[in-house]
């Protein structure tokens, strides 16, 4: 089945907690979190106190998607937090260290998952693939919400759906950037398990109903 995971990036931070807790009732499977630095990306989002806020705040997973450098530095934390599924980007560091932030992610009995930018191809997540129990594939450039969705983006969705069902069957495959109820169905068809959606839900007047639209 498909999952959504709001992007809290959306919510009204000035009633977090409200729009976190609606989620669960509104259907959503995951809440997704998007954390900026900065550097990595243009943009300063949110960190610690909120993720274990937002913890306190309901039972859905926490998809925690990581847009900072080296993130290796923090990834402990960021489990402590309340993170259920760590996302790190391919980007942000060396392939070693990327390699050892995942498997101190797993160490932390948290799900650990890799993210790859839309100039980045496919063939980036190859090595990391056994040890990840989710991909994320960027349909726009992360760092803000409410952008345009990359359609061009669906071959590397397609591909990177045969690694898994090649390599790592269990793992999911979600999409990130400009999923709405008419982009959704390509991601779908594409391979993706997991919608990642921020105006999406959060511009919509009934956003239990935008969640099944989005499910499809
Ligand atoms: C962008 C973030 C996304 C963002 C998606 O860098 O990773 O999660 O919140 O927002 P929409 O769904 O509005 O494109
Ligand atoms: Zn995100």
């Amino acid at each position: 089945m498909v999952k959504v995971s709001p992007s809290v990036l959306s919510a009204d931070f000035a009633n977090l907690g409200r729009d976190v807790r609606g989620l669960s009732a509104a259907g959503a499977d995951y809440v997704h979190i998007d954390v900026m630095d900065g550097m990595f990306v243009p943009n300063l989002s949110l960190g610690f106190p909120v993720i274990s806020a937002i913890r306190r705040d309901t039972e859905l997973p926490l998809d925690v998607h990581l847009m900072i450098e080296r993130p290796i530095r923090y990834v402990e934390r960021f489990c402590e937090a309340g993170a259920d599924i760590l996302t790190i980007h391919v980007e942000a560091d060396t392939p070693e260290n990327t390699m050892q932030a995942l498997e101190k992610i797993r160490a932390c009995g948290v799900r650990p998952a890799i993210c790859v930018k839309p100039r980045t191809p496919a063939e980036a997540v190859l090595p990391y693939l056994p040890l990840c129990s989710l991909i994320l594939v960027m349909t726009v450039e992360p760092g803000f919400g409410g952008q345009k969705f990359m359609a061009d983006m669906m071959p590397k969705v397609q591909e990177i759906r045969r690694y898994i069902d090649a390599m790592n069957p269990g793992c999911e495959l979600e999409v990130d950037g400009g999923v709405d109820p008419s982009t959704c169905k390509i991601c779908v068809a594409s391979g993706a398990n997991v919608l990642v959606a921020g105006s999406a839900v959060y511009k919509a007047a009934d956003i239990p109903a935008r969640i099944r639209e989005l499910r499809g």
